[in-house]
């Protein structure tokens, strides 16, 4: 079980996590931190589940987490307008805070996929989910969802990616408490640089992507693009080179096509 006072005395933040709501099973962290109806609010709420019976992923694809053994958990962001509207830099800056917090604690060979996977060795170990909602044409409210594969050993499935957890890629189990709270501390750390620092945010992320350079396939509503990743605009868009000259992707699966 989860020890929430491991988990605080190793919270480091000001406003992440300082409201922290532990659930044992719930449909999808997502979907309820989502629900405006819902008796969550306050900005930096963290809604921590030991089990999704409905977990999400992206391009509503399903994410199974063995209960107990992970991480699945969202943010709720709801004031701060100039970090709210900047999904592409949120992207960034949670996927970074993953990573960054896997090569602390265990020195672990990580990097990123656009737009917000986090891998060990190759593989996916954690994957991200974030949704807005909007009152007209201002944004009221985001979720980040976050799911890190932390002691599961074994993955049934089809993927469309191949999947590790840091247990089978450090051959040890890791204590989850230590593990949120040093990402808790990186995501603030993090976010806040899309105010002030937007170049470091998005220099730190395109150093630990792979991909860029690399001949890629994106995939978008059954829809296949080749070219080459040629960069990350400061928007966040990804540059792809085609033979037409260079599309701006704002969406799409990203795989690597190396001859
Ligand atoms: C993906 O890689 O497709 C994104 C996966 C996001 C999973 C997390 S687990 C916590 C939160 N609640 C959900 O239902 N999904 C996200």
């Amino acid at each position: 079980m989860f020890n929430i006072e491991n988990f605080d005395i190793k919270l480091n933040t000001e406003y992440i996590g300082r409201t922290f709501i532990y659930a044992d099973e719930v449909l999808s962290t997502n979907t309820l931190l989502m629900d405006k109806k819902s008796e969550y609010n306050i900005h930096g709420t963290i809604l921590f589940a030991e089990k999704q019976t409905k977990g999400r992923g992206r391009k509503d694809r399903v994410w199974y987490s063995a209960p107990e053994s992970n991480l699945t958990f969202s943010i709720l962001l709801s004031k701060d307008k100039e970090i709210l509207k900047n999904i592409n830099f949120l992207n960034f800056a949670s996927s970074l805070s993953v990573a960054v917090s896997l090569e602390n604690l265990y020195q672990l060979n990580t990097s990123v996929k656009w737009p917000n996977d986090v891998l060990i060795n190759g593989k996916k170990t954690s994957g991200i989910l974030i949704e807005s909602s909007w009152q007209g044409s201002k944004i009221e409210r985001v979720v980040i969802g976050i799911g890190v594969n932390v002691n599961q050993n074994s993955f049934q499935g089809v993927f469309n990616y191949p999947p590790t957890s840091i247990r089978n890629e450090l051959g040890r189990t890791v204590e989850r408490e230590r593990l949120l709270a040093e990402l808790l501390n990186n995501f603030e750390t993090e976010i806040e640089k899309i105010k002030t620092n937007q170049s470091e945010l998005l220099s730190d992320w395109k150093s630990r992507c792979k991909m860029i350079g690399e001949r890629i396939s994106i995939t978008e509503d059954d829809k296949e693009k080749f070219g080459i990743f040629e960069d990350i605009d400061s928007d966040g868009f990804l540059l792809l080179k085609t033979k037409e000259g260079i599309e701006r992707i704002h969406f799409g699966d990203v795989n690597s096509k190396r001859i």
